[in-house]
């Protein structure tokens, strides 16, 4: 498949912030962007899973899908807290973030860790973005590659082909999420490149491949021209309607209908 016909997926990132009167105005006004995109753009918001409920009530019928930023590892049970993806699910969600570097880094999830919650995502039919990055220590040190090979090798391990074809992968460099300093348009390519070979292997080569890191209205479409980048995973700009939908808006100029 050609980079045109993957089209490009925006997906904005929440984090821990919104409150419901907020959320309401800016999924509303997404809602109303992303109606005018062209088809091949295809736009999504993760959520703090409280607010799943909320995402559902105000995008239902409209082009934008929606999602959570973590699952749990296990399906049901005495796990305080956890949030299961059967249970996201059942709000109408399609997309769960794994492995986000902030759960790596501050919740201590292990490669093995992100692997499993793959797994619990892809059986309640919920398309996981995984996502793998390297700190800056890593990348000066000459180990970027090794380093995201690994993490997503970790998950790969444990999917059949077909499952692996329904992931998304998100290329989120440690030193350039939050930074304001994202990762040149090719430095971004070349991970994606090495990514998308890695998953080529595996018989995957149309999963989407996202890049997230200080992605914003004026860097975002050099970077959704890139061969190997199909869209982006936003964090903060992702909370500005306007900033989220100007990149939406980038990534239908890099499309074929754009
Ligand atoms: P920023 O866009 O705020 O750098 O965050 C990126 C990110 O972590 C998305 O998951």
């Amino acid at each position: 498949m050609s980079k045109q016909q993957r089209g490009k997926l925006v997906v904005g990132n929440w984090k821990m912030h919104g409150r419901l009167a907020a959320n309401t105005a800016l999924l509303q006004a997404v809602a109303q962007g992303a109606d005018e995109l062209p088809a091949d753009v295809r736009v999504g918001v993760c959520v703090p899973s409280l607010y799943v409920a909320q995402a559902q009530s105000l995008l239902e019928g409209s082009p934008v899908v929606w999602g959570v930023q973590d699952v749990s590892a296990f399906t049901h049970g005495a796990y305080t807290g956890e949030v299961a993806a059967p249970m996201v699910t059942d709000f109408g969600a399609t997309l769960a973030i794994v492995g986000h570097s902030e759960r790596r880094a501050y919740h201590r999830e292990s490669a093995e860790l992100v692997a499993v919650k793959t797994q619990r995502a892809l059986e309640a039919g919920l398309t996981p973005i995984v996502c793998v990055g390297e700190t800056l220590e890593e990348r000066e040190g000459g180990l970027t590659e090794r380093v995201v090979g690994a993490q997503l090798d970790e998950v790969l391990a444990k999917l059949s082909a077909q499952e692996a074809a329904r992931l998304v992968v998100a290329y989120e460099p440690v030193w350039a999420i939050g930074t304001g300093k994202s990762a040149s348009a090719e430095q971004a390519q070349a991970v994606h490149a090495f990514l998308r070979a890695r998953l080529a292997a595996e018989g995957a080569a149309d999963v989407p491949l996202l890049y997230g890191g200080s992605v914003k209205p004026d860097n975002a479409e050099e970077l959704f021209r890139q061969l190997d980048i199909d869209g982006g995973l936003i964090g903060g700009a992702s909370l500005k309607a306007q900033d989220f939908l100007a990149i939406c808006k980038a990534a239908a100029a890099t499309s074929v209908a754009g």
